[in-house]
């Protein structure tokens, strides 16, 4: 389903092309360079897909398998709105009925099926909404959000590996039986603690890189599957004690996955 794109392409638009010198920036130049060179990119336009980042999501389903049987489905930071396209689609979501909720402080146009919320997740009310305008559990929590760069690398590792665990915690408090997680965190991967409280509250979880991702870019995701249910007896916040065990799932699994 999601081959890599190779070689030529069908936009018509050759790869390799170059962007005169002039009054832009050498950086912004080289910005241009790559984005219209990016054959994901051209992939993107001619599916009809807003974004690239569409086939990180293929490529990860099409290997973990997270999205056959999705009833419902929360797509956090999801403007421009690729993956909840995606989403809409294999919920069969209508406008009538909508079973894809996406959230995004930055405006989305409007998609079929899919329920927007424009508003910052790390808002008070934004787990009410979300679930309200959902009306039923989702059996897939979804969070491509990154924070805004501030120029500072290590202050947006911080902020954006916060949201992430801000979106770990609340897709353990609303996900489905049996359901699964996926969010965009970085390169050295979530925090232990974090990892810990995933492993507590899911069968599987590993990191995943999809070829769609930048080989440069430190940007990796974190997926957890098959969620074991609310239990008075398992912790929903860190829990130290079972650190150690963990840790050794751990190892194992990422060894396995980031031989790709
Ligand atoms: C990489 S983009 C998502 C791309 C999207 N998955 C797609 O396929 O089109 C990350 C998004 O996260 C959003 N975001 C970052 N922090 C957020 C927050 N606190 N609340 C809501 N959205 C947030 C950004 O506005 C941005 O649109």
């Amino acid at each position: 389903m999601t081959k890599p794109p190779i070689g030529g392409n069908r936009t018509g638009r050759k790869l390799g092309q170059k962007v005169k010198k002039g009054k832009l920036k050498a950086s912004s130049r080289r910005w241009i360079e790559r984005h219209i060179n990016d054959p994901y990119v051209q992939r993107a336009q001619l599916e009809g897909y807003r974004a690239r980042a569409a086939f990180k999501l293929l490529e990860i389903d099409e290997k973990h398998k997270i999205m056959s049987g999705a009833m419902r489905i929360i797509d956090l930071g999801a403007a421009p709105g690729s993956w909840s396209q995606i989403a809409a689609k294999v919920t069969n979501s209508t406008d009538d009925d909508p079973k894809v909720v996406a959230i995004d402080f930055l405006e989305l146009d409007p998609l079929a099926g899919v329920h927007i919320l424009q508003l910052d997740f790390l808002d008070p009310s934004a787990p009410d909404r979300l679930m309200a305008a959902l009306g039923g559990t989702p059996d897939l929590v979804l969070s491509d959000m990154a924070a805004p760069t501030t120029g500072h690398r290590q202050t947006d590792h911080i902020r954006t590996m916060h949201l992430c665990e801000v979106a770990a915690y609340f897709a353990i408090d609303v996900l489905a039986e049996g359901g699964h997680f996926l969010a965009k965190t970085f390169q050295g991967g979530a925090e232990r603690e974090l990892l810990t409280l995933l492993k507590q509250n899911f069968k599987q979880v590993i990191h995943v890189k999809p070829a769609a991702s930048r080989a440069e870019s430190v940007e990796m995701f974190l997926l957890a599957k098959g969620f074991k249910g609310r239990h008075p007896d398992r912790p929903t916040r860190p829990d130290f004690n079972a650190e150690d065990d963990a840790d050794m799932r751990d190892d194992r699994e990422m060894a396995g996955e980031n031989e790709d």
